[in-house]
Parts: C-alpha cells; structure tokens; sequence
C-alpha cells in the first residue's frame, strides 16, 4: 500500500473493524490512525488475536462532530476511509442528521483546508446508491422515520464529499455495500441481533422475501484496495448477485445453530405494518429489493454465504449478548420501538 497515514473513521464499527483488520494485513500497511468513540470497545475489538495490532495504532477519541478534534486527528494524513455513520435510530432523524451530513461536512471541510490527502474513500450505501439529493432533501430527511433518514443522510453526505472532492481535487471513491454479514460487529443492528437470537433457540418465523447480502470482509477488501489504488476511481457498489430468500437465510442460521427447524414464511401484509412504525418508515426496502443492481464493478465475492453464517455466528457464540429470550426483546424494543 502506498498512502502513509491513513485516518479510518467508525474504526470501532462493524465495517471500520474489518477495513481496519484488512489494512494491517496487507504488507506495508500505512501508519494506521483510528478515529472512534470509545476505547473500551477497541479494547473488546483487540481481545481478538487476529486484531491485536489495532492497539498499536494511533488513537484519537472523538466524536465526528468535534470540529478541533477532527482538525487534529488530520493533520500528517495522507488517505480518509470515512466509515463513521450513525444508525443509532432511537436517538431520532435530527441526531443522524448532526452526525452523519454534520460529522461529514466537518471531515470534509477539513480534508480541503489542510489540503493534504490525496485519496478518500467514502462508505456509502446501496439505499442511496446512484441518487442524488434534491435541494429541498434535508428538510425531508428532517420529517422522515429515523430509518429513512439514516437512507437520506447517506446521500446528503455523499453530495458533500463529491462538492469536497471537486474543490479540494483529492480522489474520491465511494463504495456502496448491501446489507453486511460477518464477524467483527460489537453492537449488533436488529439483523446482527438475529444471529445472537438463533443461539438461544431456532428462528421459527421468517419475513416473505428475500435480502441482499454481502461479506463485511469483501467490502472491507474493497474499499481498501480503492485507497491502495487498485481500483479505478469512482462509485462502485458492492452487493451480492441475487437477493437471499430470508428463509433460506434463516434455515441456514438454523442449522448453523444446532437446530433442524426450517422457519415458515410471514404473510406479506404482517410487513404492511412496518412503514407506520415510527422509527422505520419505509423500512430498508431497497435492501429487499427483488430488482436490485449490481454495477460497475459490482463485488469480487470470496466469502460464500454459508461461510458467512458459520463466521458471524462462530463471533455471536464467542460474543453472547442475551441470556435468554426475554433479553433479546427488551434490547430490541428498547431500541426500535419506543
Ligand atoms: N451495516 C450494513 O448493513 C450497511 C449496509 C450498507 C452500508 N453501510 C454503511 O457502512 C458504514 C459502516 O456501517 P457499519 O455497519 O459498520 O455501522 P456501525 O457498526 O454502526 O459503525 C458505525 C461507526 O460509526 C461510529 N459513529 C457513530 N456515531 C459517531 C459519532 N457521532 N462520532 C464518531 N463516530 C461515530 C460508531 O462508533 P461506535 O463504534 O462508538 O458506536 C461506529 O464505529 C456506514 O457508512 C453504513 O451506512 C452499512
């Protein structure tokens, strides 16, 4: 790898983790400095024999929209992967809006002032793949479902760093992934949960249709292999080539787990009621899209799908989050519902 220092955001997250297990892997991998929130969890992270290296990184403990702690954690950077995205859903649409088109505009504006990176990589996101922001999208972001608005605040976020990238002429390379699979993720979303849930007992239910999934480690390969220059500039996304049934997903976790159980489809209109959910609204449809995309150079897959199921649950079994049932559904209503 070429850049010198590279500034990875998110480093604590499910993607920054992996982006950052990829980097120190790679031979000559750059002085590697991790923007993140808090320590303990890079403590959980580096636990971890094959993440151990992450301590010798250089820290700053931040939160993305600390203007003069940005500012510092730039200085000397030669290369951003910008992986720092709130989907803290329960903290509301103006929250998301601060952080994720705020946070990203205070990275941005710093990369153009001190004018030394060269390359930045920006995780954006198959829901807002390839759509541009109309003028009046922020205050639709503002009215929108916490979940609509993370959608929206990817895109709002997008248009700030390709205005960033025009001004400050620094390569921009933005990689949308669909929806992510794999180890590595501390503080799992409603879907990472599942794999935490089909510990205890089998998956009996299943929603009718299908996903679009990824491996968090081929993304991560990706996007570092954009700022290692092996990849042409530009906007690619990264999903898988079909959309999984959820119910040969969920038999999968299933037997995965030690149960034999196959999980019987949902009704079609049960899933009618999602979008009147407060934090939902159109809740992730893109990801369960049955005419979904995939562009340009689309993803060089390594991990297969049940790979992927033995990984994350092998981390799940390593990592228990909930002793029993009743755990799990306090967790999820705390965060989803009220
Ligand atoms: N997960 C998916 O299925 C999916 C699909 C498509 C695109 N993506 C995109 O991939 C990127 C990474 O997603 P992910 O799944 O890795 O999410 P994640 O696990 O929630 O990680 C997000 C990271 O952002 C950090 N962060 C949040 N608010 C912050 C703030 N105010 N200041 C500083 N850091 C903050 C989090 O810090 P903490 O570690 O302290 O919480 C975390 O490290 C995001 O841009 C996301 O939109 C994800």
């Amino acid at each position: 790898m070429r850049a010198e220092t590279l500034l990875l955001t998110g480093a604590t997250g499910h993607l920054g983790a992996a982006i950052a297990r990829e980097i120190l892997a790679r031979p000559e991998p750059p002085r590697l400095r991790l923007l993140l929130r808090d320590e303990r969890k890079l403590a959980t992270l580096a636990a971890e024999p094959e993440m151990a290296a992450l301590l010798d990184c250089e820290r700053v403990v931040a939160d993305i929209r600390d203007r003069p702690k940005v500012e510092a954690a730039l200085l000397g950077v030669d290369a951003v992967i910008h992986a720092c995205h709130s989907h803290e859903y329960w903290c509301g649409a103006r929250h998301l809006l601060e952080v994720n088109v705020g946070g990203a505009r205070t990275l941005a504006e710093a990369v153009v002032r001190q004018g030394r990176v060269q390359k930045v990589a920006f995780i954006g996101s198959y829901s807002a793949h390839g759509r541009r922001s109309s003028t009046d999208e922020m205050e639709a972001a503002r009215r929108s479902s916490a979940r609509e608005c993370s959608s929206r605040s990817k895109r709002l976020a997008q248009e700030v760093f390709l205005a960033a990238a025009a001004a400050g002429g620094f390569r921009l390379d933005i990689v949308s992934p669909s929806y992510l699979i794999g180890p590595l993720q501390i503080d799992p979303t409603y879907f990472g949960a599942l794999f935490h849930l089909v510990l205890l007992r089998p998956l009996r239910w299943c929603p009718p249709n299908g996903i679009n999934l990824v491996d968090v480690r081929d993304v991560a390969r990706a996007v570092v292999d954009c700022v290692a220059g092996e990849q042409a500039e530009g906007r690619r996304v990264l999903a898988a080539g079909d959309n999984v049934p959820l119910h040969d997903l969920f038999a999968a976790m299933n037997r995965e787990a030690g149960f034999p159980q196959t999980p019987v489809r949902l009704p079609d209109r049960l899933f009618q009621v999602l979008p009147s959910l407060r934090q939902f609204g159109r809740f992730g449809r893109h990801y369960f899209r049955r005419d979904h995309y995939v562009e340009e150079s689309g993803l060089a897959r390594r991990y297969t799908l049940e790979e992927s199921v033995r990984d994350t649950l092998t981390w799940a079994r390593r990592r228990p989050l909930y002793r029993h049932r009743g755990e799990f559904l306090r967790w999820l209503a705390a965060r989803y519902l009220f």
